[in-house]
C-alpha cells in the first residue's frame, strides 16, 4: 500500500480509512496525521474534479479494541513548545480538511477513542460507536490537555460542564454514557459497526450529491455565526441549489414518481 499506517477499502460508495499501528493501538503519531492529511486531501480532490463515485467517509481503527488510544505519547514525550505547537496544528489542519470535505465523514469508533483519538471522532461529522468503544480526555494525567480540538469541539457537542468534567478528571465513559450524553448518535453491536456505517453512506448516495454537500457545508459554517447569518447562509445555499440539474431532476423524479438520477451537476 502506499501508506504505512492507514489502509483504505472501498465498500460501494463507502470510503473506510482504518488507522493502523497495532502496536500503540492506533496511536497518532507525525506519519499517521501526514497519512490522514494525503488520504483525505487526495479524496477532496478526486471529487473536487468529478468523481463523484465516493458519496462518504468512514474512519475507524484497524484494532480489535482500539480506536485511537490518542496522540503518541512516545514521539510527544521529548516535544519542546515549538514542536507541540506544529504537531498540534497539523491535528487541527486534518479536522479542517475532514470539516471540508464535500461529504459526511463518519468516525466508526470500535473501542478506545482517547485523548487525540477522541478528538479525531470528534472532528468527523458524527460518530457511530460500538458496545465497545471508551472515550475520554485522559491529557490531564500526562500533564497536558486536549490539543487536537477537544476542548472546543467536546464542549460545543456535549457542553461546556460534560466536557469539562471529562478533561479535568481524565475519565473514560463508556458507549451508553456516550450515547446518554450526546457524543455519538448511535451505539451498534461490534460486529455491525462497519456495515451500519456503510448503510448510511448508502443512503446518502441516492440523495442529490451537490445537496448533500450544501447541508454539510451549511451546518459547519451556520455553527460559527449567531442565528440570523446562519439563517441567511441557509436561504442562499437554498435558493443557489435552484441552479443545478440536481434539483430539476429530483423535483421532476418525485412528480413522475420515480427514482431521481442525480449528477452532481
Ligand atoms: C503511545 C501507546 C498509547 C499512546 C497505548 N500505547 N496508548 N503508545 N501513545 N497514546 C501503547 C502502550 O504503550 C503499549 O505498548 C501498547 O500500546 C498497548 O497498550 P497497553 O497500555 O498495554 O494496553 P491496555 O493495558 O489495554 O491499556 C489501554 C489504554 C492505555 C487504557 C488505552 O494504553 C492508555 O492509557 N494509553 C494512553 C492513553 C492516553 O493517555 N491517551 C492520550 C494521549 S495525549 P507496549 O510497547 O508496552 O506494548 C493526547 C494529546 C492529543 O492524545 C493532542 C495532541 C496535540
Amino acid at each position: 500500500s502506499q501508506f504505512e499506517t492507514l489502509k483504505i477499502e472501498d465498500r460501494g460508495p463507502a470510503r473506510i480509512l482504518s488507522i493502523s499501528r497495532p502496536k500503540a493501538l492506533n496511536a497518532l503519531n507525525p506519519t499517521v496525521i501526514a497519512e490522514l492529511s494525503r488520504a483525505i486531501e487526495a479524496l477532496g480532490q478526486q471529487i473536487e474534479g468529478g468523481d463523484w463515485s465516493i458519496r462518504g467517509l468512514i474512519l475507524t481503527g484497524d484494532h480489535p479494541k482500539s480506536f485511537v488510544a490518542g496522540a503518541d505519547i512516545a514521539s510527544m514525550a521529548d516535544m519542546d513548545k515549538d514542536q507541540a505547537m506544529e504537531f498540534a496544528s497539523q491535528g487541527h489542519a486534518v479536522g479542517e480538511m475532514l470539516a471540508n470535505l464535500p461529504i459526511p465523514v463518519i468516525a466508526a469508533v470500535n473501542g478506545f477513542a482517547l485523548g487525540g483519538g477522541c478528538e479525531l471522532a470528534l472532528a468527523c461529522d458524527f460518530i457511530i460507536a460500538s458496545e465497545k468503544a471508551k472515550f475520554g480526555q485522559p491529557e490531564v494525567k500526562l500533564g497536558v490537555i486536549p490539543g487536537f480540538g477537544g476542548t472546543q469541539r467536546l464542549s460545543r457537542r456535549v457542553g461546556a460542564a460534560r466536557a469539562l468534567e471529562l478533561c479535568v478528571t481524565g475519565d473514560m465513559i463508556r458507549a451508553d454514557e456516550a450515547l446518554r450524553i450526546g457524543l455519538v448518535n448511535r451505539v451498534v453491536a461490534p460486529e455491525a459497526l462497519l456495515d451500519t456505517c456503510a448503510g448510511i453512506v448508502g443512503m446518502v448516495a441516492k440523495m442529490g450529491p451537490l445537496a448533500v454537500k450544501e447541508a454539510k457545508r451549511v451546518i459547519h459554517q451556520g455553527a460559527e455565526l449567531p442565528l440570523p447569518a446562519a439563517n441567511q447562509i441557509e436561504v442562499e445555499a437554498f435558493a443557489a441549489l435552484f441552479d443545478t440539474q440536481d434539483q430539476s431532476e429530483g423535483m421532476r423524479a418525485f412528480l413522475d414518481k420515480r427514482e431521481a438520477e442525480f449528477s452532481a451537476k
